[in-house]
């Protein structure tokens, strides 16, 4: 089969955020029925966060849709890309896409501090495992076509343009998750001009620069992205709820280890309580619903600890938190928590929280954002605009970002 195969008729999905996801290709009608992609159904975007949002339930399923639909619009109405590019190339795009988060485990980022290995190294392994569903549907196309979409997403194609489009700093993966996120948990200023950003959208050398015109477009998304870290991404209790989810697999592992009796079937769970990482046929049958399913059934362990954290995360019974100062500090709570008859390996955590906003590299480095003026060189945005320059400028790490969690204590 052909890559660039059409559908007979054109299909299209509803959604919120740009009102229909339009699908030309056949491949990417397989590519949505396989079971790596189904699977991303069963696993929040944003885990934790529904603790403080609670609409933000949408999945990495709906996300990866609106990838693919960010580059569809990029490839089909920016008159460079769609130059730069022969459809082929501009398939090929669509596909890494669709597929750039299909690595993701359980309760997304958060599992990742437990299991240790990341979700972009799980997506490449999916792709190029031979017993996929994901793999065999590519490889019906063209046998080439798993490493060269791996190497889209692992930015190691020779066109950087292909891979600048799924992941740089203003992508179509960010502007999808920026939009959604925001719209999801009702914070409305985390929004911006999407079809603005791609109007001045331009290639230079095979990479995308900006016109000097829609500065404002560019600077909006900046502020959106600043914006939507301070409220809904580092809010501190969806970083609570994460914790204690970290310390329930945590605890889980450990009874393992003392071959403790659960009264569930911790089976999926298993390979993942050996270091290391996991074939690709154990880690795609590991989801939200499988780990929500052991959440509940622990809420009446006999193990005291495994019950509490399952239980402070059914019922949201969740940790206090407060800023910390010093080391001291929280050797002082860790005493004192166990004072109380808390195990503080499991109840006291501090977290570092390291904002993301805008990287700038060298001058002329396609890692940053570029601005094409009207000579035709180009310069790096902070050059151009004050306003990112100043959130750029300003410390990644704030002396407040460190917070401690631990449990409320109750007073006799
Ligand atoms: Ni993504």
């Amino acid at each position: 089969m052909n890559i660039c195969n059409k559908l007979n008729e054109t299909k299209v999905i509803r959604d919120p955020i740009y009102s229909y996801i339009q699908v030309d290709y056949q491949i990417i009608w397989d590519l949505l029925a396989t079971f790596e992609m189904q699977r991303l159904r069963r696993i929040l975007q944003l885990a934790g966060t529904n603790y403080v949002f609670p609409s933000c339930e949408h999945t990495r399923f709906v996300h990866s849709l609106g990838v693919y639909e960010v580059a569809r619009k990029i490839i089909t109405t920016v008159e460079d890309i769609k130059n730069s590019l022969n459809e082929e190339e501009k398939v090929q795009v669509l596909c890494a896409a669709l597929l750039h988060d299909v690595g993701h485990g359980p309760y997304s980022h958060c599992f990742e501090n437990f299991h240790e290995v990341s979700h972009e190294e799980y997506t490449k392994l999916i792709i190029l495992d031979e017993n996929s569903e994901v793999n065999k549907v590519l490889r019906s196309y063209d046998e080439k076509l798993p490493s060269l979409i791996s190497s889209i997403i692992d930015h190691s194609h020779s066109n950087p343009l292909l891979y600048q489009l799924i992941s740089s700093q203003i992508d179509a993966d960010r502007m999808d998750y920026l939009l959604r996120d925001a719209y999801m948990s009702g914070t409305p200023y985390g929004s911006f001009d999407v079809n603005r950003i791609m109007r001045i959208m331009k290639v230079k050398d095979q990479n995308i620069v900006f016109k000097k015109s829609g500065v404002s477009a560019i600077e909006n998304y900046i502020m959106g992205r600043y914006h939507m870290y301070e409220q809904v991404y580092y809010h501190p209790v969806s970083t609570c709820a994460e914790i204690i989810f970290l310390s329930f697999l945590r605890r889980i592992k450990e009874l393992s280890i003392q071959n403790y009796q659960f009264n569930f079937d911790i089976s999926i769970l298993k390979p993942f309580l050996k270091d290391g990482r996991v074939s690709v046929k154990d880690y795609v049958l590991l989801d939200d619903v499988v780990v929500n399913y052991y959440l509940k059934q622990a809420v009446n362990e006999k193990d005291e600890i495994l019950s509490d954290l399952a239980k402070r995360l059914v019922y949201r019974k969740l940790f206090d938190y407060k800023v910390l100062t010093n080391e001291n500090e929280l050797i002082a709570i860790k005493e004192e928590i166990k004072s109380k008859g808390y195990n503080p390996d499991y109840y006291v955590a501090s977290v570092k929280l390291r904002r993301n906003i805008y990287k700038k590299y060298g001058d002329v480095n396609y890692a940053s954002i570029n601005i094409i003026l009207d000579d035709g060189s180009v310069k790096e945005i902070t050059k151009v605009s004050q306003i990112v320059n100043a959130i750029s400028a300003s410390k990644i790490v704030k002396s407040e970002d460190t917070l401690v969690y631990f449990p409320l204590v109750k007073e006799n």
